[in-house]
């Protein structure tokens, strides 16, 4: 029986770089021998595509769907780390702690973390890139795409502060996403070996 897969989890808010960090981190795995995929949520399937064009107005049955959506992929991530592979993940459960009750109006943080709980595994290690939200906003405006809902200033600044709030309470390691994307990666790697060890 092949040895457990490590599962990583990477968050932040919008433009802080998750997914270049988690190809790095999957490309590094490979490299030293390991069996590694990348994977994000929402996810490419029915659920996740429908929150991903636009999602729906009512904010629990929004912060329902995004669960739904995880419990399907956790499913997934537990077999692949069964099997020996590693997972890295861009958002997991501290994504809805900390969108879906940045706004007003939203379902309690309590409903949302027991919610989360019946849906999801506890990843290995999770990163938190932390970065100021107007320089986040600016790289999605470099992009050239349009800004999603979730993607507005103001909104941007709570969702940091909630994230700087459960990665104190749950360890998560908090990285600077200003730095050059090769710290970024060899920070994240140093962690991730230990784990390894
Ligand atoms: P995002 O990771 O930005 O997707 P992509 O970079 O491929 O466009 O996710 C889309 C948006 O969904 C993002 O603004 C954050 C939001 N989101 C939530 O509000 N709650 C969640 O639980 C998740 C997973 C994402």
């Amino acid at each position: 029986m092949s040895e457990r897969g490590l599962f990583i989890v990477l968050e932040g808010i919008d433009g802080s770089g998750k997914t270049t960090l988690r190809d790095g981190i999957c490309n590094s795995l490979k490299s030293n021998g390991f069996d590694a995929i990348p994977t994000a949520e929402p996810t490419n399937e029915s659920i996740g595509r429908f929150l991903r064009d636009g999602g729906t107005d009512n904010q629990l049955a929004e912060a329902l769907l995004f669960v739904a959506d995880r419990a399907c992929h956790t499913d997934d991530i537990r077999d692949k780390v069964k099997n020996g592979i590693s997972v890295v993940c861009d958002r997991y459960y501290a994504s809805t702690l900390a969108y879906q009750s940045a706004g007003s109006g939203g379902p309690d943080y309590d409903l949302l973390v027991t919610l989360n709980e019946l849906a999801t595994i506890e990843p290995d290690v999770t990163f938190l890139l932390d970065i100021d939200p107007e320089k986040g906003m600016s790289r999605v405006d470099d992009r050239g795409e349009e800004r999603s809902k979730f993607e507005k200033l103001e909104f941007q600044k709570r969702v940091r502060a909630k994230y700087l709030e459960i990665a104190e309470e749950k360890g998560f390691i908090i990285l600077d996403a200003t730095l050059s994307k090769e710290t970024l990666l060899s920070q994240a790697m140093e962690h991730i070996m230990e784990k390894k060890r």
